[in-house]
Parts: C-alpha cells; sequence; structure tokens
C-alpha cells in the first residue's frame, strides 16, 4: 500500500510558501521522495510551486479599496434596510397608534370606533369592550341620554388580572376567576379585588372617533388620587 502520506508541515502550499516568501513572486518545481506499492521503489513526488502574491507596486492604493468597500456597503444595506422596515412596522399593533397622546378605541373587528355609528347599535346602559390604552380591554360606556359617557373603564380585574365581564342582570361587573364585583362605574363592592377598575378618558377627535386618554385626575369614583398612574 502507498505510503505517499506527506507529513503536515511538508504539504505543498507550506514547502511553496517557505521557498516563495510572501510577496516575491515565485514559480519552482520541489521534489519530495516516497516510497511506493512496490518493494524498493521510489517514487518522485513532483510538486510545483507557484506563487499567488503580486508585487508591491501592483497593489490598488488603499483610498480606493475603501471608497469600493464603502459602494459596496451602500450597494448591500440600503436594499436590505428597505426590505426590513417595513417588516418590523409589521409587527407593531395597530391599537398602539397614538392619537395627541392617547389611542383610538378599536372595536371587535380593530376598526376605530366612530361614536354616531356605535350608539345606532348600542343602547342605554351598554357596556361593551373595546382595545383601549396599551391594547387593555376597555368598557366603552353608553348613558342612559345614548350619549357615551366621556370616561371608560379598564376591565382587568384588580386582583389578579382576569378580565372582568359586564353583568346586565345584576348591573354589575362579576369577575368569574374568584368573584369580586364592581358597581357600573367600576367602583369596587366586593373582594378579593382590592381596588376599583381603573378609569381612562373617552373623547372626541374632530372625526368623531373615540379615543382613550390616560386619566390622571382624581378619581371621581372616590374622591382619591388614581392608583393607576
Ligand atoms: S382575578 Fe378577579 S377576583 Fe381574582
Amino acid at each position: 500500500m502507498a505510503s505517499a502520506a506527506l507529513s503536515t508541515a511538508a504539504c505543498s502550499s507550506q514547502i511553496c510558501a517557505s521557498k516563495s516568501g510572501i510577496f516575491a513572486p515565485y514559480h519552482a518545481s520541489l521534489y519530495k521522495t516516497t516510497k511506493g506499492s512496490g518493494p524498493g521503489r521510489d517514487r518522485r513526488l513532483r510538486i510545483a510551486c507557484q506563487a499567488t502574491s503580486i508585487s508591491a507596486d501592483r497593489v490598488p492604493d488603499m483610498s480606493k479599496r475603501q471608497l469600493m468597500n464603502l459602494l459596496v456597503l451602500g450597494t448591500v444595506s440600503l436594499p436590505t434596510a428597505g426590505m426590513l422596515i417595513p417588516y418590523a412596522y409589521f409587527f407593531v399593533p395597530p391599537g398602539n397608534k397614538s392619537a395627541g397622546g392617547g389611542t383610538y378605541a378599536k372595536d371587535a373587528l380593530g376598526n376605530d370606533v366612530v361614536a354616531v355609528e356605535w350608539l345606532q347599535t348600542h343602547g342605554p346602559g351598554d357596556r361593551t369592550l373595546t382595545e383601549g390604552l396599551r391594547g387593555d380591554p376597555t368598557y366603552l360606556i353608553v348613558e342612559a341620554d345614548r350619549s357615551l359617557a366621556t370616561y371608560g373603564i379598564n376591565a382587568v380585574c384588580t386582583h389578579l388580572g382576569c378580565v372582568v365581564p359586564w353583568n346586565t342582570a345584576e348591573n354589575k361587573f362579576i369577575c368569574p376567576c374568584h368573584g369580586s364585583q364592581y358597581n357600573y362605574q367600576g367602583t369596587v363592592v366586593r373582594g378579593p379585588a382590592p381596588l376599583s377598575l381603573a378609569l381612562v378618558h373617552a373623547d372626541l377627535d374632530d372625526d368623531g372617533k373615540v379615543i382613550f386618554v390616560p386619566w390622571v385626575e382624581t378619581d371621581f369614583r372616590t374622591g382619591e388620587d388614581p392608583w393607576w398612574t
């Protein structure tokens, strides 16, 4: 069996490199003796070396190289950014679009709530969930005179965070998780929830769309500072 394996230190590229140097152009043939398959037979392995380096006077100017690098970088990065920005924008929830510091209320289909249209299908005393600030479920309230209330009620229970449904028969919000109850304005009337439901302002823009705005003033139900700010 042939034992023509060269030691790792004697591979052709290293032999050539040691002979040619880094920048010196070089072209030569080397011979290494190896044992053949027949008894007593030697082989001469011819290794052709050809330097791959180029002379110093042929190296392109460094400033030209840098300019080319910048051109390539610009050519690649502009289309890449053009693709990535719309891709990232896709993941921004539509409900997070702000309107002068507030957020447009969204109905169950994700459409902006228009007050006039809403009141055509929601009667007095109605409390229906919409998407509010930070995507929180928020009740939009229709008053007895068929107008929209100027406040909305955050439906997240103050006990452990369940969404509290409106119970029309009981005229209360009753949490299905541990039984906490809130009156028609969201004031806690039975624990274990420790606090009333949070409030938001429900304003209208020039087109009659409902905008939820953070409530930072005194809680009109308790006369206390809002706990949620
Ligand atoms: S989460 Fe509502 S009562 Fe516990």
